[in-house]
């Protein structure tokens, strides 16, 4: 069953616990991580993991666009993150397999993120040792962007790339996820799909869910 892991980067700040409640329905509450360098934005971190931890059951979905995020992965798993995904273009090889080794270390699962212009093969390094694939469908940053349609066939090789080595691995996609470019990711081979203004602008956050699963 396709997943849905919508982004609270476009939630009211001001009220995040009343906008997790509403998002129950989903599978993921997808938490966007930015420093200001490795991105040109700087968004929420760890004191707001570890405060909107209890306000949900759901597992949360860690996205680090932080340079290096080997220096802080132990603090988003003690904070509470259930899945912390850090981007190959982040650190050196050796250093993404360390922030990896550390996040199973603590007993949390591991994801590995590619930003649009990275191409598919960049995940081979990490690739059977990861729970989690994430393909950028824009470029990291910010909410609201338009969809990257032509990201398709990346998602499409790493889901043949997964089928053949790591089976479990999840395959997520995130940016300009809406009720329109839902379906071409599904087919792509994507099975979470995150979704930020596409959620939280919608009239009724429930159907909106059901509707982006496909
Ligand atoms: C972008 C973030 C996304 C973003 C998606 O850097 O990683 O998770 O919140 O927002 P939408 O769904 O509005 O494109
Ligand atoms: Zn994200």
């Amino acid at each position: 069953m396709v997943k849905i892991a919508p982004s609270i980067l476009s939630a009211d700040f001001a009220n995040l616990e009343r906008d997790i409640q509403k998002i129950s329905t989903a599978d993921y509450v997808h938490v966007d991580v930015m420093d200001g360098v490795f991105v040109p934005n700087i968004s929420i971190g760890i004191p707001v993991v570890k405060c909107i931890r209890p306000t949900t059951t759901l597992p949360l979905d860690v996205h680090l666009m932080i340079v290096e995020p080997v220096r802080y992965v132990d603090q988003f798993c003690d904070a509470g993150a259930d899945l912390v995904t850090v981007h190959v273009e982040s650190d050196t090889e050796e250093n993404i397999h360390k922030a990896i080794d550390k996040i199973h270390a603590k007993g949390k699962k591991a994801g590995i993120v590619v930003k649009p212009k990275t191409p598919a093969e960049a995940v081979l390094p990490f690739l059977e040792k990861v729970e989690l694939i994430l393909v950028m469908t824009v470029e990291p940053g910010f909410g609201g962007q338009s969809f990257m349609e032509d990201m398709m066939p990346k998602v499409t090789a790493i889901r043949k790339l997964i089928d053949e080595k790591n089976p479990t691995c999840e395959l997520e996609v995130d940016g300009g996820v809406a009720p329109d470019t839902c379906k071409t990711c599904i087919v792509a081979g994507a099975n979470v799909l995150v979704a930020g203004s596409s959620v939280y602008k919608a009239a009724d956050i429930r159907a909106r869910i059901a509707e982006l699963r496909g």
